[in-house]
């Protein structure tokens, strides 16, 4: 990102061997920020402060331990909350839409599209790839549209492209008692 002219990007995980490695190996970047964050409690951030939150695998680790579902509507709130109005919160996750739209759909009132891409081995490439990333697939109330179109066990990532819109005046979605141990 930093390469494609994005000026600051700050990044956060809960452990700080990543954050202490990722600093050593990016030290010639200092447009790249490193710190150590439960990304639950983002208070160390301003409301409304970033244009955009990427996450890949974050949310999906989450999802593998304890008290999945709460941890997982913690950390979702939080990204709405630091999230400037009109700002994306990108997920690319294994998740697939079964998974994780009612998640997000019931944490906060994201508008949602969903792209895809296919899974590659390292160095592999794909010249004529079955599913176009920057064609958002059909999504309809009960993910079924997805099913359909791509099949049983899709060999895909799934990339959740989700607007905050505080004109959608729900905004956040009350906090709901679950339980822990769903699947990712
Ligand atoms: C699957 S790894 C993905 C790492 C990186 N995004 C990537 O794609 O290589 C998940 C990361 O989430 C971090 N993590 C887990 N729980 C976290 C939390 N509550 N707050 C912040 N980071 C967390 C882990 O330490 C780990 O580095």
């Amino acid at each position: 990102m930093v390469d494609d002219g994005y000026a600051e990007v700050v990044n956060i995980d809960i452990s700080t061997v990543v954050t202490e490695a990722m600093q050593k190996k990016y030290s010639n970047r200092p447009q790249l920020i490193y710190m150590k964050m439960d990304v639950r409690d983002m208070s160390a951030f301003q409301t409304c402060s970033f244009d955009a939150v990427i996450d890949k695998g974050t949310l999906d680790s989450l999802l593998c331990g304890n008290n999945s579902q709460q941890n997982a509507f913690k950390m979702l709130k939080e990204v709405w909350r630091v999230l400037k109005d009109k700002g994306v919160y990108i997920l690319v996750t294994y998740g697939a839409p079964i998974y994780r739209l009612h998640l997000l759909r019931d944490s906060c009132s994201w508008t949602i599209k969903l792209h895809v891409i296919e899974k590659l081995l390292l160095g592999e490439s794909s010249e004529h790839p079955k599913w176009e990333l920057t064609n958002p697939l059909p999504l309809d109330d009960d993910e079924s549209s997805v099913g359909t179109l791509l099949g049983k066990n899709p060999d895909v990532h799934y990339i959740y492209i989700c607007t905050k819109d505080d004109s959608l005046k729900a905004g956040l979605k009350p906090e709901v008692a679950v339980g822990s141990g769903t699947g990712t």
